[in-house]
């Protein structure tokens, strides 16, 4: 049986990812979720599989060495699936070092653990082993007006100091591959949305704070562009690209879904209307009076634009679910899981809500 260690997993993708792959495989693969619980990570999410005897939990700090190398020694892990990492720019913004620690040191301390767990005594590894990083379209920097795509040949330029600790995190790995023969994989994905997603996001926020008729905050002139991917099609990606991607290579993951900031929000108080029956005292909230433009993030990048051409060519990846069918699935997901939004936006999240908006 197979043996995936999954960090992160239970934050948004991680847990996307651990029902995506126990739908897939059933229990003909193992999976160990290693998650420190940050004010991000939430069990609550991995309810529905935490009984069962191929998933493990073990709450762990990925800067803590010996607490990695424990469960390397304890487990014999096949594929390591690398989600654990401080997530978002705004956080980044006000406090960049935890940045730094997690997303790069934390991503050293896994590096290594892995490396000296299937690491054989002529140097080479354990047949079939695998590591994947999941990195982000943000190391390439910024599209401006007249740019294409970003491919994989994009030079880094990140902007942020969120995507300058995944930029790091992602050299380190690819690093390992052209120093140590190290076998990786990394991939640069673009802007996710779907169930389980943390209310500081865009999407997320949008709906919950629409469905409690509250100020809808649009960074700028609400025009920079993402590319957005229903999450388990990213999810799918991750699998395929550890199935049969090629040693050492960095994928683009991409939804091929270019939208204005401006264009999500308005999309999402249509179909709130839409979906919402009559007699829901919620219709009567949702307007786009609503929509209050407020200070910029600082260095906010234009545009996000992933070609992901080489997947598609290379693996027989490519996006499946249209950005309409994907956007009602969430909404009716966080229809039918309000409890949820309201356990994760009562203690914390609320804190770092007032101070981030109180200015803007
Ligand atoms: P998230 O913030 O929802 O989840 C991060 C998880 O990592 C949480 O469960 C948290 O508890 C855990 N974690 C944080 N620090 C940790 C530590 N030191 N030790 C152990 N666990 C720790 O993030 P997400 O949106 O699910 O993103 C997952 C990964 O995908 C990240 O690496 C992110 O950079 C990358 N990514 C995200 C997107 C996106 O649109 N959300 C797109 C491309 C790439
Ligand atoms: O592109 C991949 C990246 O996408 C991931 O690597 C990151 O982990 C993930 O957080 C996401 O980063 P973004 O900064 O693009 O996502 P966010 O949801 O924070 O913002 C999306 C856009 O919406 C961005 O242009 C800023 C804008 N925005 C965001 C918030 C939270 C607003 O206008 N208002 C808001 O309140």
């Amino acid at each position: 049986m197979r043996t995936y260690l999954v960090t992160g997993g239970a934050g948004f993708i991680g847990s996307n990812y651990i029902h995506y792959m126990f739908r897939k495989y059933g229990d003909s693969i193992r999976i160990i979720n290693v998650d420190a619980l940050t004010y991000a990570g939430n069990l609550e999410n991995l309810k529905d599989v935490e009984n069962q005897d191929n998933y493990t939990f073990v709450r762990a700090d990925i800067r803590d060495r010996e607490a990695v190398a424990q469960i390397f020694a304890e487990n014999d892990i096949d594929r390591v699936v690398h989600f654990a990492a401080e997530s978002h720019v705004d956080r980044s913004i006000r406090n960049p070092e935890i940045f730094v620690e997690t997303n790069v040191l934390g991503t050293l301390v896994m590096l290594n653990a892995a490396k000296k767990a299937w690491e054989l005594p002529d140097g080479t590894y354990q047949p079939d082993k695998r590591f994947l990083y999941v990195s982000t379209d943000e190391v390439y920097g910024s599209l401006e007006e007249g740019d294409t795509y970003f491919y994989e040949t994009t030079p880094f330029a990140p902007h942020s100091p969120y995507s300058a600790s995944k930029a790091s995190g992602d050299m380190l790995t690819k690093a390992y591959w052209d120093t140590y023969k190290f076998p990786v994989n990394i991939t640069s994905c673009s802007n996710n949305y779907g169930p389980y997603q943390f209310p500081e996001k865009l999407i997320p926020l949008i709906i919950n704070n629409a469905l409690q008729g509250k100020k809808l905050p649009v960074y700028g002139d609400g025009k920079n562009v993402r590319d957005w991917l229903y999450v388990d099609d990213h999810a799918k990606a991750i699998d395929m690209v550890q199935e049969k991607g090629r040693l050492g290579e960095r994928y683009n993951i991409g939804g091929h879904n270019e939208k204005q900031n401006i264009e999500i929000v308005n999309i999402i108080l249509e179909t709130l209307q839409e979906m919402l029956p009559e007699g829901d005292p919620r219709k009567a909230l949702v307007s786009k009076d609503l929509i209050t433009y407020v200070e910029d993030r600082k260095g906010h990048d234009r545009r996000y634009a992933i070609a992901p051409d080489k997947i598609k060519e290379e693996i027989g990846w490519y996006p499946e679910t249209m950005f309409k069918e994907g956007i009602r699935l969430t909404i009716q997901w966080f229809f039918e899981h309000e409890d949820w939004m309201k356990n994760v936006t009562s203690g914390d999240y609320q804190k770092y809500y007032e101070e981030m908006y109180q200015t803007k």
